[in-house]
């Protein structure tokens, strides 16, 4: 884990949580906003993406020109190097395989702007919060009161700043977007 903390890459988290924390119900999303979507993908396009195995199982394939980097115990699933799906069992592994996809996919001064994206659920991001130093969260005027966690965000920790706000609308609950950094 000492490796981890001294990662080339930085480990940014990335998240949609509804006031009160929560972001899914176990199998899926609870909301669609497709500013939301456009952001996370113009976000993460070309860096690699750690996530659990339910989380992947609830988005059905591998995100395109993305590193999928999966974890799970189970020992019988197979990579696809075609769709960029790789399936480790330790979060160590799963940091190890994001860093060698980085460096075998790009050059040295292509390399700067990279990071390595904590994708989700629930115990994913407990198992990494600790080691990010970003976290990209998009705030959901909601509240659930059930459902999967985010882990808690220490404020002294961390200094929050807004990026922008969006409206809601008859299709989806207003939502803003916040940057992390760790103090
Ligand atoms: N709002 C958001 O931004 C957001 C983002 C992502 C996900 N979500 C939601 O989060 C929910 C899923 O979260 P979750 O906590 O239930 O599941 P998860 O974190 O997505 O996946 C859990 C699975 O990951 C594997 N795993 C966990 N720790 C491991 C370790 N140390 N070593 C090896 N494998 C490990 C296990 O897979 P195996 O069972 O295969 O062993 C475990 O069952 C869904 O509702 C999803 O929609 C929300």
């Amino acid at each position: 884990m000492e490796i981890i903390k001294k990662n080339k890459f930085p480990l940014v988290a990335i998240v949609a949580v509804s006031r009160d924390f929560i972001i899914g119900d176990g199998n899926k999303m609870l909301w669609h906003l497709p500013n939301d979507l456009k952001r996370l993908k113009s976000i993460t396009l070309g860096n690699p993406l750690i996530m659990g195995r339910k989380t992947f199982d609830s988005i059905g394939k591998p995100l395109s020109g993305r590193a999928n980097i999966i974890l799970t115990n189970k020992k019988n699933l197979k990579d696809n190097i075609q769709f960029d799906k790789y399936f480790v069992q330790s979060f160590e592994d799963a940091v190890i395989k994001a860093n060698d996809w980085i460096n075998k996919k790009f050059k040295k001064n292509e390399q700067n702007t990279k990071n390595i994206f904590i994708f989700g659920g629930g115990e994913i991001y407990k198992l990494a919060l600790n080691f990010c130093s970003q976290i990209e969260l998009t705030l959901v005027d909601v509240n659930l009161k059930k459902g999967v966690s985010f882990p808690f965000i220490d404020k002294k920790k961390w200094k929050k700043k807004m990026i922008q706000k969006v409206e809601g609308n008859e299709s989806y609950p207003s939502h803003s977007f916040w940057v992390y950094n760790r103090k």
